[in-house]
């Protein structure tokens, strides 16, 4: 006998009460999951979003005119989307904004040439700090008019914030659906990496990077010290090459070896380096790759990266990011041996991430870290 049972003398007031309870259950779901977009944090933080996108030229009427083509339900008939970095608040990330064009004899053409004039809503997705809602990928989701008022869900409920598991009103709800797992649906660049190291096995691998040059002598190891050696400059740099620049007129300070590029720092010290912000690194040494095959490489950076291995480019993500990976790539060794591995990096300010993953030949499974036997310096 259930309490209620024992409680009621009449069986089926029980009953209707129990039933009334379970029917309330998904009532008080739904009022729960109404707070989690609407609330004034998330409108106030909706308009300094706004504000950021027209200082970017986003939105507004000075805005970027991209390439339209033609979209699906629910939003709108023709499309256009771009995304970027944007700083909300002194914290920078990604943003996807998408604009949602309708009318009467609309076209591709005719929205190229007069994008004001068929603009319906603006949907947008930002990137905000770890911790805001790990289960979708911390994405802030709002829909906004053209004149960058926020629209509301029927009940009058402003659309910002975390939108929502609820079919009826929800972003999430059908996004969460995309491929890849990153809540969005036109590609995987911001897949996490374990949906990325999937597609390993998908054998649709990139371009394959082949004729790496082995160094001409190979070390022994009496030749060889752990890690990977570092010297660091100290400044705002915006983009690798004037990292390279500087390097060439100016000593940099040498930073302890790097045994294993496993960074992410969040707003702690960059590296080896002892500072937490403005610091360039030209990152030198050698990588063994001890069996012939094709190892397939990627790099997580922020800010940005580039590395070549025996000569050849393997990864290139130059300007200023937050946390991203770079595609799969496919690197084909013919001589097993210890190869120049030369990577130069920055970050510019706030969080910090180098990551260098691999997944060697005949090997099957997730992405690793390359190990620190992998990983040299000459001494000198
Ligand atoms: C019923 C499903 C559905 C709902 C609900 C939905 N979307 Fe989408 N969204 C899509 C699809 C499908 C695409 C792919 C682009 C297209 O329309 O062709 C997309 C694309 C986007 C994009 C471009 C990035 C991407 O995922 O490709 C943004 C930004 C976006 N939606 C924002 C929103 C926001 C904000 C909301 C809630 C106010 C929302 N969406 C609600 C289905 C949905």
């Amino acid at each position: 006998m259930s309490i209620l049972e024992s409680m009621m003398p009449n069986k089926s007031i029980a009953a209707a009460l129990a039933a009334a309870i379970i029917t309330m259950i998904p009532v008080t779901a739904i009022a729960q999951e109404a707070r989690s977009f609407g609330l004034p944090d998330d409108v106030a933080f909706a308009e300094r979003l706004w504000e950021s996108l027209k200082d970017l030229r986003l939105v507004g009427s000075r805005a970027i005119i991209a390439q339209p083509y033609e979209g699906s339900e629910p939003h709108g008939v023709i499309l256009i989307t771009l995304d970027t970095e944007l700083e909300v608040d002194g914290r920078e990330d990604t943003v996807i904004v998408k604009k949602n064009y309708g009318g009467e004899n609309i076209s591709i053409e005719s929205v190229a040439t007069n994008p004001n004039l068929f603009l319906g809503a603006i949907t947008v997705m930002f990137r905000r700090e770890e911790g805001y809602d790990a289960q979708a990928q911390n994405w802030f989701w709002a829909k906004y008019s053209a004149d960058g008022s926020l629209q509301s869900n029927p009940a009058g409920v402003a659309l910002a914030g975390r939108i929502s598991r609820n079919p009826e009103d929800g972003c999430i709800a059908c996004h969460q659906f995309a491929p890849g797992d990153d809540f969005v649906f036109l590609h995987d660049r911001f897949a996490p990496l374990d949906i990325v190291t999937a597609s390993v096995s998908a054998e649709q691998p990139g371009d394959t990077v082949t004729g790496l040059a082995p160094l001409a002598v190979q070390p022994s190891s009496s030749d060889l010290e752990p890690g990977l050696g570092v010297t660091y400059y100290r400044r705002i740099f915006n983009l690798i090459d004037e990292v390279s620049a500087f390097a060439l007129n100016n000593p940099g300070v040498k930073g302890a070896p790097i045994n294993v590029l496993d960074y992410k720092s969040g707003s702690a010290d960059v590296l080896t380096s002892g500072s937490a912000d403005a610091v360039g690194a030209e990152i030198r040494g050698v990588i063994n790759f001890a069996q012939a095959g094709v190892y397939t490489l990627a790099l997580e950076s922020n800010d940005g990266v580039e590395l070549s291995i025996g000569g050849k480019l393997i990864v290139s993500d130059p300007g200023v990011h937050a946390d991203r990976f770079s595609p799969l790539v496919p690197v084909e060794i013919v001589e097993p041996g210890w190869y120049s591995f030369e990577m130069t990096y920055f970050e510019k300010q706030n969080t910090a991430t180098l990551r260098l993953y691999w997944l060697p030949p005949g090997e099957s499974g997730g992405l690793k870290f390359v190990p620190a036997q992998a990983l040299a310096h000459l001494r000198e």
